[in-house]
């Protein structure tokens, strides 16, 4: 595995595999991997010829407040997962090489992110459609793995990709989970052992939801009000608990189509999400 550190060098990479005629599969990080970002590398694997990973903590999709300094970091540990897996380049920049002096120009994300986890974190999803801007131009993949726990993160990026005419297929993956139903996340490790205890409630809530629905509920807000219940056991401080279509994140009142039903709570020192997503036919 070639570990690249400036965007040049990772251009000029990304230039030799085009003409090589090689395609290029390309898993976007924050590093601290887990068997989330393993199996989208194993996907990757799968449908390309190279798989390029970037480990970037993107310090522009962090609010004030929020946490960049304890975000989890092991670089070492991540460049021997990366290479056990089987990815061919890795992309590791530095923030001073993302952001240059002068830096003058970033994306503003205008819909699908009036809602969830835009509402609370503002600048969020600016930040990481920049972020992904840069690193799709830099990288030239001809797909790009996403993981459906960020499922509104998913849905910015389709946006991104659609309204920019951007040339990359965006394919998201289904949330990989702990045993006990809790949805893999870098953050997991900032939970104390009791907040791990009660953190797999989330999924449950979020089940008993998806079931309810199953069953016939087309009311969103009682839905919403089932899962609240629910989320008792997961102690935290819920944050919010929505329901909408996807991957438009448009309100409904009456259930139909695909929609997703999602909830973030906040921990003592981890912020965890968490989705389903369903098709009502
Ligand atoms: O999901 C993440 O880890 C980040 O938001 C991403 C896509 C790498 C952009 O910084």
């Amino acid at each position: 595995m070639q570990v690249i550190k400036t965007a040049a060098k990772m251009k000029e990479a990304s230039t030799h595999l085009k003409k090589s005629q090689k395609s290029v599969g390309y898993v976007p990080t924050m590093g601290y991997l887990h068997e989330g970002h393993l199996s989208l590398v194993e996907k990757a694997k799968r449908e390309n010829d190279i798989v390029v990973m970037s480990i970037f903590v993107n310090p522009l999709q962090f609010g004030p407040g929020e946490d960049f300094d304890s975000y989890p970091r092991d670089v070492n540990r991540d460049i021997q997962l990366a290479e056990e897996a089987g990815v061919e380049l890795l992309f590791l920049p530095s923030a001073a090489e993302m952001y240059r002096e002068n830096h003058a120009v970033s994306v503003s994300v205008n819909g699908r992110t009036d809602v969830l986890c835009g509402r609370t974190r503002p600048g969020h999803f600016d930040g990481v459609a920049t972020v992904l801007t840069k690193l799709f131009s830099i990288i030239a993949p001809d797909k790009a793995y996403f993981g459906m726990k960020d499922a509104q993160q998913v849905a910015v990026v389709d946006a991104l990709i659609h309204d920019f005419f951007m040339d990359v297929e965006l394919v998201a993956s289904k949330t990989i989970r702990e045993k006990d139903g809790l949805a893999k996340s870098s953050r997991n490790i900032n939970l104390s052992p009791i907040e791990r205890d009660q953190a797999p409630y989330i999924y449950q809530s979020l089940q008993a939801g998806a079931a309810m629905i199953e069953q016939g509920e087309r009311d969103p807000k009682a839905v919403i009000s089932a899962v609240l219940a629910h989320l008792e056991a997961a102690g935290g401080n819920v944050e919010y608990v929505e329901c909408y279509s996807y991957p438009e994140l448009k309100k409904q009142d009456v259930l139909s189509g695909k929609i997703i039903i999602a909830a973030a709570v906040k921990y003592s020192k981890a912020r965890l999400i968490d989705n389903i997503v369903l098709t009502i036919s």
